[in-house]
């Protein structure tokens, strides 16, 4: 060290070391150079230890007035380095407080939300769409009596449909192991077996709309599956035409593909109608240009079916009408595979709503 130390009775010298440490500590603004401005002035090569370290060396006279003087100043610097230190610490404090402000109202990720299928959605559409008119729902079950699956309606015993390359038999198993066909159990193979089990049920009057799966023997591909979906109505009344019928259809119509779409009936057969057509909607928005497509089938409930529930067809007339819920999906959206609708990814029901009928 060139200089001479600091001698450490002298007041005026001291006080201005003492300064300048106070200064250099409180113009810090981290603890990086805080720890800079303790080593330069409270160090062991600091001015003010340096200075403490003549006192040994002064007159025994001169002692007390310099370690009194030194004592004041030591004081005074660990003070300010205190203060210095507190300040740095409430401003780290204070910064983290406003860094790590976490905002409860933003929306959080944590749990993947999930996304309704849009099956259920247009089905639940649907139903809106007839409870709003006063229709009832049912459902009725999925393992389904021969009986009323086809018998009820009209079957005749030998109608091609019953025959087993179209329709799942549920077997049973008998008493010893084996597998033996059950009689009169099969999975439904379309939504009208309900027609027969509501006037049943209810009634007459009756009006009721039956949303559900059916099941039958095809393969799955592009075009088919084995399990679908269908929505089934039936109203019975006095007095019903088949302008009632072409009168809510049109109406679903237009609820479900726009103010444009409408129907039309086309002659058609079927054991439980009479007449029998089939349904086409007009689809203003079909891919390649507005066309009629074939939606389903409908008509007049045929008597037979009236009495085999026990309802006079000459006091009562009705109309039902049976649709397919995938082929109005693939329709109103393009989904040009059948097997994106039923694999289950997550991705393609989240390209439709989450909630609601916006779909
Ligand atoms: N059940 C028929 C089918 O699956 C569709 C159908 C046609 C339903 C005419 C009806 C109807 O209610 O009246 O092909």
């Amino acid at each position: 060290m060139s200089e001479a130390p600091l001698d450490p009775r002298d007041e005026v010298g001291v006080a201005q070391a003492v300064t300048e440490a106070q200064e250099a500590f409180a113009q810090a603004t981290t603890f990086d150079e805080l720890k800079e401005a303790r080593l330069a002035h409270s160090g062991d090569h600091a001015p003010i230890t340096l200075a403490n370290q003549q006192i040994r060396g002064l007159d025994k006279a001169d002692k007390p007035v310099a370690g009194k003087i030194m004592g004041r100043a030591r004081k005074a610097i660990q003070e300010a380095l205190a203060a210095a230190t507190e300040r740095l610490e409430a401003e780290a404090e204070a910064r983290i407080l406003v860094e790590e402000t976490v905002d409860v109202t933003l929306p959080t990720r944590r749990a993947p939300l999930g996304a309704r299928h849009p099956l259920t959605v247009i089905m639940e559409d649907i139903s809106d769409f007839f409870i709003a008119m006063g229709w009832d729902i049912a459902e009725g079950p999925e393992v389904e009596h021969e009986w009323f699956n086809f018998d009820a309606l009209n079957f005749g015993p030998d109608h091609p449909a019953r025959q087993m390359q179209d329709t799942f038999y549920i077997d049973g198993v008998a008493a010893g192991g084996q597998v033996e066909h059950q009689d009169g159990l099969i999975l439904r193979t379309h939504t009208s077996p309900v027609q027969a089990r509501e006037m049943l049920d209810r009634g007459v009057p009756l009006y009721v709309a039956v949303p559900g799966k059916v099941f039958r023997t095809d393969a799955l591909d592009a075009t088919h599956t084995p399990v679908f979906h269908q929505i089934e109505g039936l109203a019975v009344d006095k007095g019903l035409t088949m302008e009632h019928l072409k009168g809510i259809l049109d109406h679903l119509a237009k609820h479900l593909f726009g103010p444009d779409a409408k129907a039309r009936l086309r002659p058609s057969f079927f054991p439980f109608t009479e007449p029998s057509a089939e349904l086409d909607i007009w689809f203003p928005q079909k891919k390649g240009g507005a066309g009629w497509i074939e939606w389903g089938g409908c008509g007049m409930v045929n008597p037979n079916v009236l009495l085999s529930a026990g309802i006079d067809p000459n006091e009562y007339s009705g109309f039902a009408f049976g649709m397919g819920i995938e082929r109005a999906l693939m329709l109103r959206h393009g989904i040009a595979d059948m097997r994106d609708i039923v694999e289950g990814d997550i991705r393609f029901s989240q390209q439709f709503s989450t909630t609601g009928r916006s779909i």
